[in-house]
């Protein structure tokens, strides 16, 4: 078979290493040809291609980002995508793809599958808030770069006797505010799924520099305040429709500055909680996604999704991982809330 290979959205640490995997198994076991598309749905709908052998996959187990490129590209926005798509693998001779992307890229993924394209999924995101998977690869990076950061932000704040505002990934979901916040320690956690009493957060921390520490606070960039506005950067969307975020953490650390009387300060993480090496459980979650995805495509079972369930790597329909967003439920947070302002 040839196979064309793309990633799509934004970049996680890990897709080098499904990219490597799919491409060693499928040319030294199955014999199959590869071809790479670039910047996820943008390279078959433009036929932009580049080589995928073995020799160039060499090396990039431990890479971050993706030597494929990405692209937040909707094929189904674009006049005549689709049909665009379907003539450019006609005429490269793809008889199937392995689409390694989140909800945006395999949504477009089960559509493709129902209009005849044979694609097979491969599940992706840092925020971890993909249906039908226990784990996405990239998570566990971003968590423990957040989890670093707030270790190193612990000292200073002390230091100064300062409020710190970390504020991490999550638009709908904060499973890695939650993780991070864990992890590292922090006073108090905010997340998009529970709207969060400003004066609540003040009292915690005013409780908190009463024991002579000072506290971090982890707020996920899509959490709210219980009357406010969602804090946006700016209102543009993307070809997918999301809102740009950012700002809750500058916000928030004023108000905690003006309410404690306490200096407070903000770090915003952002794109470094998706760039560099992953960590070896999401080296070793994205090598077995890519061996199951070439199992998959091999065998013709297409309109499919690998994915983590237990410690098995199974297929669901490529329908399930986007019909619901799995966010961090009620009693995951109050778990956590026996450690804040404490
Ligand atoms: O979905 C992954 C993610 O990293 C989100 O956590 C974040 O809100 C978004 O992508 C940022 O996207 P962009 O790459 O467009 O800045």
């Amino acid at each position: 078979m040839r196979i064309g290979v793309l990633t799509g959205g934004g970049d996680c640490p890990g897709l080098n290493a499904v990219i490597r995997a799919v491409v060693r198994k499928g040319i030294s076991t199955y014999g199959h040809e590869f071809v790479g598309f670039r910047d996820g749905w943008r390279g078959p709908l433009e036929g932009n291609t580049r080589e995928l052998g073995i020799a160039q996959v060499r090396g990039i187990l431990p890479r971050g980002g993706t030597i494929l490129g990405s692209s937040r590209t909707n094929p189904f926005k674009i006049d005549g995508g689709v049909e665009k798509i379907k003539s450019n693998l006609a005429e490269l001779g793809i008889d199937a793809l392995v689409a390694i992307g989140g909800e945006d890229t395999l949504g477009v993924a089960a559509k493709l599958t129902d209009l005849g394209v044979n694609v097979v999924g491969v599940p992706k995101t840092i925020d971890n808030d993909l249906g039908a998977t226990d784990y996405t690869f990239g998570f566990d990076t971003a968590v423990n770069i957040a989890m670093e950061a707030i270790d190193r932000l612990h000292t200073t704040a002390e230091s100064h006797h300062r409020t710190l505002v970390v504020e991490v990934m999550g638009r709908h979901a904060g499973w890695i505010a939650l993780h991070a916040g864990l992890a590292g320690g922090a006073n108090v956690i905010l997340l998009p799924e529970r709207q969060f009493d400003v004066d609540q957060v003040a009292g915690y921390v005013e409780k908190r520099f009463q024991t002579q520490y000072s506290p971090i606070v982890v707020v996920a960039e899509g959490a709210q305040p219980l009357d406010g506005q969602m804090v946006l950067h700016n209102q543009e969307l993307d070809a997918f429709g999301h809102v740009r975020l950012g700002g809750i953490g500058q916000w928030l650390a004023e108000q905690l500055e003006a309410k404690t009387g306490k200096e407070a300060r903000t770090v915003v993480l952002g794109h470094i909680q998706r760039g560099g090496t992953p960590t070896a459980f999401d080296r070793v979650l994205a090598t077995r996604f890519g061996l199951g995805a070439i199992d998959a495509v091999h065998e013709g079972d297409f309109g499919k999704m690998v994915a983590l369930q237990s410690t098995d790597i199974v297929r669901v329909p490529l329908a399930d991982a986007t019909r619901e967003l799995k966010t961090v439920p009620v009693e995951r947070y109050t778990e956590a809330e026996v450690f804040f302002g404490s």
